[in-house]
């Protein structure tokens, strides 16, 4: 993106405050395993890329905060300390959730002009909302010199998007667009908080990411309806297994079967999902440590057969994408990523095959659904920074 250009558009825009300002980037996300184990305090092992949201900023002397959306040509206003929900612009509820948790914590922050622009495709399971989210919060502190670690950003980010956007994700987004690194994945340990940077720089293999155009629809009460589904399994076993438990993590595969006449067939299908995908995890950090991409690919596939049958979160275009990809020359492993109900699948795919792959896929998904799929082919990027 033409950088020179978007502060020219921004000075058309805003009067120039002759204060602090910068130019920010945070990227979205593609999860390489560990689907909906965040938020049960288990493991995801995901990877940022180069795809990205880039954020203009510079501080007012005033209370105002003045944002404008490129992408969709839209200025907004409000005022720090009168924020509330906008049902019609959902961007700026990001925006806004950022400066509303930065209050509470009681930072002393300024307002600000600013700008953004991105090309992360939005629904689509790639985060673009925490990399908005991201950005928005590494602007806001930088320029308000309100100093945060990345971890305490990232953590904020995920407030921002519970509290004031309503939505009770896990924090693997945020986490990945703030602390991601080139040529490396990121194994977070969603309970200690605790992270790994994974070296993944394998120049005979890549990442795919197929996206199946099938927009996330209702997907917040689905995704809330899982949680719940996982909180009953956990409330069920803390009365059995003699010590307390407050998340599936603390579950393992024994216990499982052990009561499983006890739990309905649907919360213990969730659960069954939630402990075989931490496993699946923790096997696969040691496949990339190794480089053994053979065993890395069976893991994304069992992975995506598991979150289709047991925690029901695939849809018919997922599914179909994967199997098309499966029966492709040089394709180890492929499986639906992020929330599910749509958005992309990730797939692991050899170097020398990539294009035979794009041009298969693009020609049968579009022969069976009369979709064009979008494809992504992405390198692990770095997090979020000021350029
Ligand atoms: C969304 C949420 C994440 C995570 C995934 C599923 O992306 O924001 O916290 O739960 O779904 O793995």
């Amino acid at each position: 993106m033409d950088i020179q250009m978007l502060w020219r558009k921004f000075y058309e825009t805003f009067k120039n405050t002759g204060l602090e300002s910068g130019t920010f980037l945070a990227p979205g996300r593609v999860n390489l395993i560990g689907e909906h184990t965040d938020y049960n305090d288990g493991f995801v092992l995901p990877m940022a890329i180069e795809k990205e949201i880039i954020m203009l900023g510079q501080l007012r002397s005033d209370e105002k905060i003045k944002a404008y959306a490129w992408d969709y040509k839209q200025q907004l206003e409000f005022k720090l300390g009168e924020l509330s929900f906008d049902k019609d612009n959902m961007w700026a509820n990001y925006i806004m959730g950022i400066m509303d948790e930065l209050m509470k914590m009681g930072k002393k922050i300024q307002g600000v002009n600013l700008m953004f622009t991105g090309n992360v495709p939005q629904g689509a399971g790639l985060s673009s909302s925490a990399a908005l989210e991201v950005v928005a919060a590494l602007m806001m502190s930088t320029l308000n010199q309100v100093d945060f670690e990345p971890i305490e950003l990232a953590l904020l980010a995920q407030r921002a998007e519970n509290n004031f956007v309503g939505v009770q994700c896990g924090i693997m987004d945020q986490y990945i667009s703030r602390l991601g690194k080139k040529n490396h994945a990121l194994l977070i340990d969603c309970r200690t908080k605790k992270y790994e940077l994974i070296p993944f720089e394998n120049d005979n293999y890549k990442v795919v990411i197929c996206n199946s155009k099938v927009k996330r629809g209702l997907v917040d009460s689905k995704y809330n309806k899982r949680r719940e589904e996982c909180n009953q399994a956990v409330a069920y076993f803390n009365n059995k297994i003699g010590k307390k438990i407050s998340a599936l993590r603390d579950v393992n595969q024994e216990m499982l079967a052990e009561y499983k006449d006890n739990l309905t067939e649907n919360v213990y299908k969730r659960a069954r999902h939630i402990i075989t995908e931490n496993d699946r995890v923790l096997e696969s950090r040691k496949a990339l440590i190794s480089n053994n991409m053979d065993r890395l690919g069976e893991l994304m596939l069992a992975s995506h057969l598991s979150l289709r049958d047991d925690f029901a979160v695939s849809c018919a275009e997922l599914d179909l994408l994967v199997e098309l990809a499966m029966a492709e020359e040089g394709v180890k492993g492929a499986r639906m990523t992020g929330a599910g109900f749509g958005g992309c699948t990730v797939n692991l795919v050899r170097q020398v095959d990539v294009d035979n792959f794009i041009s298969q896929i693009c020609e049968n998904y579009q022969k069976k659904t009369g979709i064009k799929p979008d494809i992504y082919v992405s390198n692990p990027a770095d997090g979020a920074r000021k350029l």
